[in-house]
């Protein structure tokens, strides 16, 4: 099955998209996730990528579009795959519609998650990443600490910051952004028939599990 997450800055993309990627084996594929990966070690793609990031601001499609394309080439897509954080324009969803078209595939669902504005920007401001790259383990210093302060459970690496979390003047410009290019790509699903919008509040779910899981279960079914 092939999936897009969709959702405004920390709604929980990454930790839904996390949940279902291990219980299925579909690749969990965050641009945002391969632009930190590519910062930390200094490729030519990183450095252009970390001028827009560090503002908050999207990069450029010309640098995007084809990092995606030639991940959804990978083998490990053959079967399905998760798309977190991309497409988030119109123009991105039109391009990601070309690529698909040219192996036969198509979108299977959006999981559209929502949150109340004052709660996601709560959840961003405490957020912590582990700082391997190949781990990428997302806590919350409310909801979900690690066991040792500042370390990683899963792999024991220092747990960081995002640089894109601690400048409320970037955090403000990503909702920005989505409200006014992401946010219509809803409607542009909508049409096709394949969104799922799911309500990903701390008043009714916890880190996400429960919505993956109602989810997985209806996979399954089908
Ligand atoms: P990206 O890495 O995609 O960041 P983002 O869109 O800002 O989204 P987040 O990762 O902040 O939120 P999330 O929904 O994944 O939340 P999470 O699960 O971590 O992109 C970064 C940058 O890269 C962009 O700004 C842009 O510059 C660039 N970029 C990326 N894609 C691009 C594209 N297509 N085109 C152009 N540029 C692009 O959860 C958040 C926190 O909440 C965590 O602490 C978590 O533990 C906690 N949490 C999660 N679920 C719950 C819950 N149910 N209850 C309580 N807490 C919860
Ligand atoms: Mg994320």
């Amino acid at each position: 099955m092939n999936i897009i997450m969709m959702g405004a800055q920390g709604t929980g993309k990454g930790t839904v998209a996390g949940i279902i990627s291990e219980k299925t084996g579909w690749p969990q594929i965050s641009t945002g996730d391969i632009f930190r990966k590519n910062i930390e070690e200094k490729t030519e793609l990183g450095e252009k990528a970390n001028t827009y990031i560090a503002k908050g601001e999207l990069v450029p499609d010309e640098i995007t579009v084809p990092m995606v394309a030639n991940r959804l080439n990978e083998k490990d897509t053959l079967d399905g795959f998760i798309l977190d954080g991309f497409p988030r324009t119109i123009e991105q969803a039109q391009k990601l519609d070309d690529i698909l078209k040219e192996k036969n595939k198509k979108i299977d669902m959006v999981i559209n998650l929502t949150t109340p504005r004052d709660e996601t920007i709560k959840r961003i401001l405490t957020r912590r990443v582990c700082s391997n790259q190949e781990c990428k383990a997302t806590y919350n210093l409310v909801m979900n600490p690690p066991k040792v302060e500042g370390i990683c459970d899963k792999c024991g690496a220092n747990l960081v910051q995002r640089k894109d979390d601690s400048s409320e003047e970037a955090i403000n410009k990503r909702l920005e952004i989505y409200d006014k290019q992401t946010r219509p790509l809803v409607d542009y699903y909508q049409e096709k028939g394949v969104v799922r919008t799911e309500e990903v509040s701390t008043r009714i779910n916890r880190l996400g599990i429960d919505v993956a899981t109602d989810i997985l279960n209806d996979i399954k079914g089908e």
